[in-house]
């Protein structure tokens, strides 16, 4: 299968004052297109560093990073933008749903700039809302829903522009156990029938195992890497 990213050497050194922070160091991995992926590591071990930056919304201070042969690091604020549009899905702990908007409104969000029509995009957010089990929820703003409500709005919009390429930071970092189960199933289930690549970074072991492959990290760079050869299956207990 074809490798949809590359990176390599990748340094990260964060200067505050005099102090500097090397968040990574020399990191080189390669991802393949509809892998599922999970960055396992403790706290400040770099796993947020790293996504941010594949993701583009960082810059390397060395290294490559190179995304269906596109070199990320080389491009410039808009040209990143633009890649994000078409290629790029982000889900985030703290979910991230604009406050004022409601569910519908906060999926159909990134269709706009793929300038489509109100209704089409409106029709599509819905269909994805209703695939996430939120069908009933489509006029509710973020404070009108549970957490694991606002998790599930916050993957259909992830999902909703069919990118080739989520990545997720902590999705289930304030879900209870059964939360995080549905969306475990909602997210690997959901690339698995589009062959979308999925990078999610954990602490929490018990997530790693609906991935293809665990890359430990430990002190910003890459410990091992495990193949999972008994990957949990859509729908099983935990
Ligand atoms: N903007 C920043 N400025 C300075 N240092 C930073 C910045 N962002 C991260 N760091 C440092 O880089 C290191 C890696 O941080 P990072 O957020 O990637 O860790 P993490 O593995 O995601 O941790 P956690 O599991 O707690 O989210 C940490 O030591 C952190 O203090
Ligand atoms: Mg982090």
């Amino acid at each position: 299968m074809e490798n949809i990213i590359e990176i390599k050497n990748l340094t990260k050194i964060y200067r505050m004052g005099k102090e500097k922070v090397t968040a990574l160091e020399n990191v080189s991995l390669c991802i393949k297109k509809g892998e599922f992926c999970c960055i396992l590591g403790t706290s400040g071990s770099g796993k947020s560093t790293l996504l941010n930056m594949i993701a583009g919304l960082e810059k390397p201070s060395k290294g490559q990073i190179i995304i269906k042969k596109h070199h990320l690091e080389k491009m410039n604020e808009k040209q990143v933008t633009k890649f994000r549009q078409d290629y790029v899905g982000f889900v985030f702990q703290s979910y991230n749903l604009l406050p004022n908007l409601t569910a519908l409104e906060n999926v159909a969000m990134p269709l706009v700039f793929s300038g489509m029509a109100n209704k089409k995009r409106n029709n599509i957010a819905k269909e994805m809302l209703s695939a996430v089990g939120l069908g009933d929820r489509l006029h509710h703003r973020p404070s009108q829903m549970s957490g694991g409500q606002q998790q599930r709005v916050s993957i259909a919009r992830a999902f909703v522009s069919r990118p080739q390429i989520v990545f997720a930071d902590e999705p289930t970092g304030n879900l209870d156990t059964k939360t995080t189960e549905e969306v475990m199933d909602l997210m690997s289930g959901m690339t698995q029938k589009h062959n979308q690549t999925l990078i999610m970074v954990t602490h929490d072991v018990e997530t790693a195992v609906y991935a293809d492959r665990v890359i430990y990290f430990r002190d910003g760079h890459v410990e091992k890497i495990e193949v999972n050869n008994n990957k949990h299956k859509q729908g099983e207990e935990l």
